[in-house]
């Protein structure tokens, strides 16, 4: 490991505003019975100095940029950047630490591990902020998938908002699918939440044959759906989708509520999500993007 790494994760340990469980502590009990850790249900004491106010969670936060910028601006609410890696958090910590931010927190750990951390009704909102897609994986990696949502439900509060934004039409359409089969309210959905008509055809974002297919293949009335935004879902940019932007590719953003009763079910492929076609886009963008 470099010296900049062995530096920051040294610094790391000085940042109030970051937890750093291990996995031992964690899995302690096994993978199927994680054990609570004593900052469940006690953030606003524990981590926010007795700050009332709503959590929200970004996952995957990278160096926390998104986490970072909402808190700036929402200070009545309480954010939580959660990663596995740490020398990204330590960019977002060191901010957070500088700047005071009293109404931030970063969480070292695998988002798999999450219902270890926050008890029944903690959570408001959660951010999914250009997630890897998974494309060749199995769906449960998928942040959206049935088995994170069962695990989201488990502290997400009723009426609570899920927000996928990603430049991955692969994981938008996925996602789109999951909360069309269980029946889930969707507040806002855009295949283009910049509105560009003036993708550079040089990026390779849609070849010309499954442009055709598309619209046999378009998520149907739920396609370009949006309600008035707040300003923040287009203002606030994460580190990727700054990048994304500047090659002028579109941003897909959709926000639904996961109140369900039941089990969640994960779509039928092909007849609900169409797996091999949406591949069919990702290939050039998804090997630029996540290099
Ligand atoms: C493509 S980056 C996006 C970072 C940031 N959201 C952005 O848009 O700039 C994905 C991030 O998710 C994190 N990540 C992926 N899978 C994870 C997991 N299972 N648990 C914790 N973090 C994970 C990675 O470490 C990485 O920082």
């Amino acid at each position: 490991m470099g010296h900049g790494k062995l530096r920051k994760f040294a610094e790391n340990e000085t940042f109030s505003c970051l937890l750093q469980p291990s996995a031992e502590e964690v899995l302690a009990g096994g993978y199927f019975n994680l054990a609570d850790h004593p900052v469940k249900g006690h953030w606003i004491e524990q981590m926010f100095g007795g700050h009332k106010g709503d959590i929200v969670l970004e996952l995957g936060c990278g160096k926390g940029e998104y986490t970072l910028e909402l808190a700036r601006r929402n200070p009545d609410k309480n954010y939580i950047g959660v990663d596995i890696k740490g020398a990204r958090l330590w960019r977002g910590a060191k901010t957070a630490t500088e700047e005071g931010l009293r109404n931030v927190a970063f969480l070292r750990t695998r988002i798999e591990f999450i219902t270890a951390f926050f008890g029944p009704g903690e959570v408001s909102e959660i951010w999914l902020t250009f997630s890897d897609p998974q494309l060749r994986a199995s769906e449960n990696k998928r942040l959206s998938s049935a088995m994170f949502l069962e695990r989201y439900r488990r502290f997400l509060r009723p009426g609570g908002i899920i927000h996928l934004k990603t430049d991955s039409r692969f994981l938008y359409e996925y996602t789109l699918a999951v909360a069309q089969v269980n029946a889930l309210p969707i507040l806002a959905a855009t295949t283009d939440l910049y509105g560009r008509q003036d993708i550079p055809a040089a990026a390779g974002v849609i070849p010309v044959l499954a442009e055709k297919r598309l619209g046999q293949k378009s998520s149907g009335r739920h396609s370009q759906r949006s309600r008035a935004l707040p300003a923040e879902v287009r203002e606030v940019q994460t580190f990727y989708e700054s990048m994304f932007l500047e090659m002028g590719l579109p941003i897909t953003y959709l926000e639904f509520c996961p109140d369900h009763i039941g089990p969640y079910l994960n779509p039928r492929d092909p007849e609900d999500f169409d797996s091999a076609f949406w591949r069919t886009l990702e290939g050039p963008r998804r090997s630029f993007s996540h290099q």
